[in-house]
């Protein structure tokens, strides 16, 4: 990890106007069509695509443990069990990502990752049909993750 990418806990807090509702959640029918696997695969992907990106250096070296713990996230916000949230306590997924310092460049860094990830829906049996409704939960809610204003 690299240290600009940490938030220093005096540093400004940037706090985006639209808030944390800004973003439909995505349909519940994405895990019944995918499964816990297809999900973890897809986040194992994502991760490695994060590895190779500008803000690789923002992410743990071990790209693929990591993708399991925000997989467990994801199986649980696309319609599968709650383990994240029985494992970890409540998401507060603001509050999570605070320690790390993430602009709007940052953020579109990371929607351009899963967006790559997602120009292959067959590999993980990603449901077309709920894609454009994903994407656009993925855009909204990431935008509740900046925390810092662009320099
Ligand atoms: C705005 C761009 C974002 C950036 C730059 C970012 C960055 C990070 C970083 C650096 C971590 C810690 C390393 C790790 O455990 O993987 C993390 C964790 C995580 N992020 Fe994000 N993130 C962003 C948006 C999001 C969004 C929109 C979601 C959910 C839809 C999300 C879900 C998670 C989850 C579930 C974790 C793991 C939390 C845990 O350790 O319990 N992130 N993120």
């Amino acid at each position: 990890m690299t240290e600009k990418f940490f938030r220093k806990a005096d540093s400004p807090l940037h706090v985006p106007d639209s808030g944390p509702g800004g973003a439909e959640p995505p349909s519940r029918e994405i895990y019944a069509a995918m499964g816990e696997e297809n999900i973890k695969a897809m986040l194992r992907d994502f991760y490695l695509q994060l590895g190779e990106s500008a803000i690789a250096g923002m992410f743990p070296r071990e790209l693929v443990r990591a993708s399991e713990r925000s997989a467990l996230f994801f199986i649980g916000l696309l319609g599968g069990p709650p383990v994240y949230m029985q494992t970890y306590g409540p998401p507060r997924m603001r509050a999570r990502h605070l320690p790390f310092r993430i602009t709007d460049a940052h953020r579109r860094e990371w929607l351009a990752c899963f967006y790559r990830v997602l120009e292959q829906p067959e590999r993980y049996q990603f449901p077309v049909e709920h894609l454009e409704g994903f994407k656009k939960f993925l855009e909204g809610f990431s935008g509740w993750m900046v925390n810092t204003a662009e320099d």
